[in-house]
C-alpha cells in the first residue's frame, strides 16, 4: 500500500494533521495501536489556547467545542488563604476554552471517518524503514496480517513511548529531561462548578487545581506522591485534602460531590532535539512532554501540527523543502517557551520536599508579585493563553 504521509498515532496531533492535510488534498494513513474506544475515553487535560480553538474552528471541527466547551476569560491563583484573579482577556485580549482532550479526539475521529479516511486501530509491531531515503515505509500488523505502507514522509505522533522517536539514532539526538518528585491525583466528580474559573492553589500541604468539565461534572487535582495508590484515598480523605488546600479564609469553599474517577499521573519535562531525521518528523508528546501545570500539552501538539502542515503543503504545492528542513528549529522555539512556563508555574505552585522556610516564602513572594504587578501578570497571562513571542 502507498500513501503520501504515513502518520503513527491517533492522538490530537496525528488526527489533526491527517485532517488538515486532507483539506489541502494531501493523502495520509493513520496507524494507532489502541482501539477507537480507548482513544475516545482516555481522560487527559482540557485547556485549549485561543490559537488551538481558532485552528479547530477554521478546520471545521470546532462546532461541539464551541457549543459544549466553556470559554474562560481568566483564572484564579489561591495562596495564603486568599484568591487573586489573572484577567487573561483584559491583559492579553485572548481567552481559553475548557474542553476535554478526549472530546477533541472524538470530533477529529468523526471528521476523519466521515471523509472516508484510512484510519487503522489496534495496529501492532510497528517499525520504520528507510527514513534517510526518499521512500520511507512503515511495517505493521493489523487484523492478523503483516502490512507495509510506502510513503513520502513518516510523521511520529505516537507519544513518548512510541517507536518513532526511538527510530532516530541516539547519536543524532539529545534528550533533555527533568522528573519531578511529585504527581497529580486527579478526580472526576458529580456536582456544580465550585467557581466560574479555574483555581490554581499553592498551599503548604501542596498544590491543588479546581477545573471543570460541564455544569454537572467537575475535574480537580491535588499534588501527591507519584508512587501513592488511589486505593489509599477514600472520598472523605480526598475532600478533606482539597478543602484544606483551596478554601479561602473569607469562607469561599469548593463544592463536594460523588467521585466517580480517580487517577494518579507522574510529572515530567522532556524535550527531544532534534524533532526530525531524514523523512521522519515528530509531533506532540513523541517529541516533548510538559508537566500539566501550564496546560500546554495538547496545545503544543497542535502548534507542531500547524508548522508541519504548512511545511508539507509547501513541499507538495510549491515544491519547496526549506520549511521541512527548518521544522525542528521552528517548533522547538515554541516548545522551549512552553517548557519554561510549565516548569516555572510548577515550581512556584508545588510543595517541594526539603525546601527551607526561606524558599517557601519566595514562592509566596512570587505569587504576590504576579497577582499585583500588571507587568508580571501580563507575562503569566500571555504564556497561559499561548501568545508569548517565540
Ligand atoms: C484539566 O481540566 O484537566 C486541566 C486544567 C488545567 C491544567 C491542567 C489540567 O493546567
Amino acid at each position: 500500500m502507498r500513501t503520501q504521509v504515513g502518520i503513527i498515532g491517533a492522538g490530537p496531533a496525528g488526527l489533526l494533521l491527517s485532517h488538515l492535510l486532507h483539506l489541502r488534498g494531501i493523502e495520509s494513513v493513520v496507524l494507532e495501536s489502541r482501539s477507537r474506544e480507548q482513544i475516545e475515553s482516555t481522560i487527559r487535560a482540557g485547556v485549549l489556547e485561543q490559537g488551538t480553538m481558532d485552528l479547530l474552528t477554521d478546520a471545521g471541527v470546532g462546532a461541539r467545542m464551541k457549543a459544549e466547551g466553556a470559554l474562560h476569560h481568566g483564572f484564579e491563583l489561591a495562596f495564603e488563604g486568599k484568591r487573586r484573579r489573572i484577567d487573561l482577556t483584559g491583559l492579553t485580549g485572548h481567552s481559553i476554552t475548557v474542553y476535554a482532550q478526549h472530546e477533541v479526539i472524538k470530533d477529529l475521529v468523526a471528521a476523519r471517518v466521515a471523509a472516508g479516511a484510512a484510519l487503522r486501530f489496534n495496529v501492532s509491531d510497528t517499525s520504520l524503514r528507510g527514513l534517510d531515503t526518499e521512500t520511507p515505509s512503515i511495517r505493521y500488523r493489523h487484523e492478523g496480517e503483516e502490512h507495509e505502507l510506502q510513503c513520502d514522509f513518516v510523521i511520529g505522533c505516537d507519544g513518548s513511548q512510541g517507536v518513532s522517536r526511538a527510530s532516530i539514532p541516539h547519536a543524532l539526538r539529545k534528550d533533555y529531561e527533568r522528573v519531578y518528585p511529585f504527581g497529580w491525583f486527579g478526580i472526576l466528580c458529580e456536582g456544580p462548578p465550585s467557581s466560574d474559573e479555574l483555581i490554581y492553589a499553592r498551599h503548604d500541604r501542596g498544590f491543588a487545581l479546581v477545573s471543570t468539565r460541564s455544569a454537572h461534572v467537575q475535574r480537580m487535582y491535588f499534588q501527591c506522591d507519584p508512587k501513592d495508590s488511589v486505593d489509599n484515598w477514600s472520598d472523605d480523605r480526598i475532600w478533606a485534602e482539597l478543602h484544606a488546600r483551596v478554601d479561602s479564609h473569607d469562607g469561599q469553599k469548593i463544592v463536594d460531590g460523588k467521585i466517580f474517577q480517580k487517577n494518579i499521573v507522574g510529572m515530567r519535562s522532556f524535550v527531544s532535539a532534534t524533532m526530525q531525521h531524514g523523512r521522519l518528523f515528530l509531533a506532540g508528546d513523541a517529541a516533548h512532554i510538559v508537566p500539566p501545570t501550564g496546560a500546554k500539552g495538547m496545545n503544543l501538539a497542535v502548534a507542531d501540527v500547524r508548522v508541519l502542515t504548512r511545511a508539507l503543503d509547501a513541499f507538495y504545492v510549491e515544491n519547496r523543502s526549506d520549511l521541512l528542513d527548518s521544522y525542528s528549529e521552528t517548533a522547538l522555539k515554541r516548545v522551549w517557551r512552553a517548557e519554561h512556563f510549565s516548569y516555572w508555574m510548577t515550581s512556584m505552585m508545588h510543595r517541594i520536599e526539603g525546601a527551607s522556610p526561606f524558599e517557601q516564602q519566595l514562592q509566596v513572594a512570587e505569587l504576590e508579585y504576579v497577582t499585583t504587578s500588571r507587568a508580571a501578570a501580563t507575562a503569566m497571562a500571555e504564556n497561559y493563553v499561548g501568545v508569548a513571542p517565540v
